[in-house]
């Protein structure tokens, strides 16, 4: 089992969320409100009747420090490079100045060991054990863990039986219950197409794939992961903003109406807790667009070899900002505003070329998220100059990144959902009569100030 720090950390967690909360805590208040754009309040009409969400949740005496693990500066722990389990990101929060070299030279100011050997702090003993408390749920691991021991708890001999493994069950239950019912909708290309089909299969569930074109351009992926009718939705957008076929930026109208081909009409089966939406929508739009210039250049200049050096200009910013815009005017207007819609940062191409291209879209796409309140998963900052995890140019294969990825949705659900983490601790877990979106809001303004405008 993996008591030491895995199994240990989540049940104290669990423990701590269910008999402190009233002890929480902490000194930071949080915002009160929604900073509300103006394009909300142009919408505000449409949906201001009783959402499914609504009543104070949170009274305010309770208040919690709004941190984000995955935006402070950390690095990536693996056990090996091959596993998907045990992978998590370690924010510094404050601790590596300070901390004690007394591992790493002996009385005698000898180093007791190469600082650069793995084998001696890989996989248990580095980063030090106060530095992994602290690290984000791995919920991903939660889960497969319990895929596992209900699996072996489903063919033990006399069912029913109190043994070892269902009480694990039980306490992974515990800590797992809130994914009940819930949808994720995930927007991009193969990149998201990748993980997701990485996270559903680890899962040892099915997915529905479904080309909305002809060409394989769109496509709808499923699953549904039985255990907790926990449904991921996928929609490749592919061309969708560029005319594959003819080489033409596309207009506005052609646009909504590859959307009204494509995806709307399937948008309402994309359903969760909530009964009207999905629960938390993450969208990401780059490399086609980075594809579909540097290949316009290409033809121009009557070239064999795609540049990927050269920087964007100005109107090519304005372009993929403006289909930016119009993705997330379609989200919002297919869903409305209630529904927590995050950015996920594109990761760079794994190229010996340069790819400039993509900053120069990044940093477009982190602006224009700060203007249009979306918060932003910062995954492309994370995995930055991690290659060698690539399976082919673009996308990254199964492994310790897309497990990675897979935590860092379920950090983002898990908050959507009304879950409070702090520095690894759960001190909230997500009520069931969907009044989430207070506690989606209440760090809503933190983020929004947190975000990194450059890459
Ligand atoms: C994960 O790490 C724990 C200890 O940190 C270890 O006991 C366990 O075997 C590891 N799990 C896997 C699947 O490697
Ligand atoms: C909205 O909620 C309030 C208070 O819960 C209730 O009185 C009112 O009838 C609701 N309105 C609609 C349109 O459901
Ligand atoms: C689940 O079981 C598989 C297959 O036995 C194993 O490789 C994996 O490490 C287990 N994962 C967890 C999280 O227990
Ligand atoms: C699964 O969840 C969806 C969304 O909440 C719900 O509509 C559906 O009835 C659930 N199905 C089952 C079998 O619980
Ligand atoms: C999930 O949905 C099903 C069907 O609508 C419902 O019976 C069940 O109570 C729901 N579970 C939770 C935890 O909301
Ligand atoms: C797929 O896209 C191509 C190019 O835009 C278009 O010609 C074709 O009609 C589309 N097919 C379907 C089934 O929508
Ligand atoms: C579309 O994708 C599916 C699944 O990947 C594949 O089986 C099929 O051959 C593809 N069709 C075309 C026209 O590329
Ligand atoms: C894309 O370009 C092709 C070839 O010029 C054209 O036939 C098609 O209608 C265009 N598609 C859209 C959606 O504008």
């Amino acid at each position: 089992m993996q008591s030491s720090f895995y199994g240990a950390k989540a049940l104290a967690n669990f423990l701590l969320a269910a008999t402190v909360v009233v002890a929480l805590f902490l000194t930071v208040q949080f915002r009160d409100k929604l900073l509300v754009s103006e394009i909300e309040i142009e919408d505000t009409a449409e949906h201001s009747g009783n959402s499914t969400y609504g009543h104070d949740l949170i009274s305010s005496e309770n208040s919690y420090e709004c941190i984000n693990p995955y935006a402070q500066p950390g690095f990536i722990w693996m056990e090996t490079r091959n596993t998907i389990d045990n992978t998590t990101w370690v924010p510094f929060y404050n601790g590596l100045l300070d901390e004690q070299f007394s591992q790493l030279w002996d009385t005698k100011g000898e180093p007791v060991d190469k600082i650069v050997d793995d084998t001696r702090y890989f996989p248990n003993n580095f980063p030090p054990n106060d530095f992994l408390k602290v690290t984000p749920t791995q919920w991903f691991q939660l889960l497969r863990q319990h895929k596992n021991v209900s699996d072996a708890v489903s063919t033990e001999k006399r069912p029913g039986r109190k043994t070892e493994s269902t009480k694990i069950l039980r306490n992974l239950e515990k800590q797992l219950y809130w994914l009940q019912n819930r949808s994720l909708l995930v927007v991009g290309d193969s990149v998201d197409e990748t993980f997701v089909s990485h996270l559903c299969t680890s899962l040892a569930t099915a997915l529905d794939y479904e080309p909305t074109n002809s060409s394989n351009e769109t496509s709808i992926v499923t699953c549904n992961i039985r255990e907790w009718n926990l449904t991921i939705t996928h929609w490749q957008l592919g061309c969708v903003g560029y005319n594959c076929s003819s080489s033409a930026v596309e207009t506005p109208e052609s646009i909504d109406q590859k959307w009204d081909r494509y995806f709307i009409p399937t948008s309402d089966s994309v359903i969760g807790q909530n009964g009207v939406s999905p629960d938390l929508v993450i969208f990401q739009l780059g490399l086609w667009a980075e594809q579909f210039f540097v290949n316009q250049y290409r033809e121009y200049v009557h070239r064999k070899r795609m540049d990927y050096s050269r920087t964007l200009n100005f109107n090519e910013l304005v372009l993929y900002t403006r289909l930016l815009r119009r993705t997330i005017s379609k989200l919002r207007n297919l869903y409305g505003y209630q529904v927590p819609i995050l950015y996920r940062t594109v990761a760079l191409k794994n190229t010996a070329l340069q790819d400039i291209a993509a900053l120069n879209l990044d940093s477009a796409a982190r602006y224009a998220c700060r203007e249009l309140d979306i918060e932003i998963m910062d995954f492309g900052w994370i995995v930055r100059g991690y290659y060698s995890f690539y399976s082919d140019d673009v996308n990254i294969g199964e492994g310790p990144l897309s497990a990675l990825w897979a935590n860092m949705v379920f950090w983002y659900l898990f908050r959507s959902q009304g879950g409070v983490e702090v520095r690894g601790d759960l001190v909230r877990m997500p009520d069931m009569d969907m009044t989430t979106v207070d506690v989606w809001n209440m760090c809503h303004d933190t983020f929004m100030k947190d975000l990194k405008i450059r890459s």
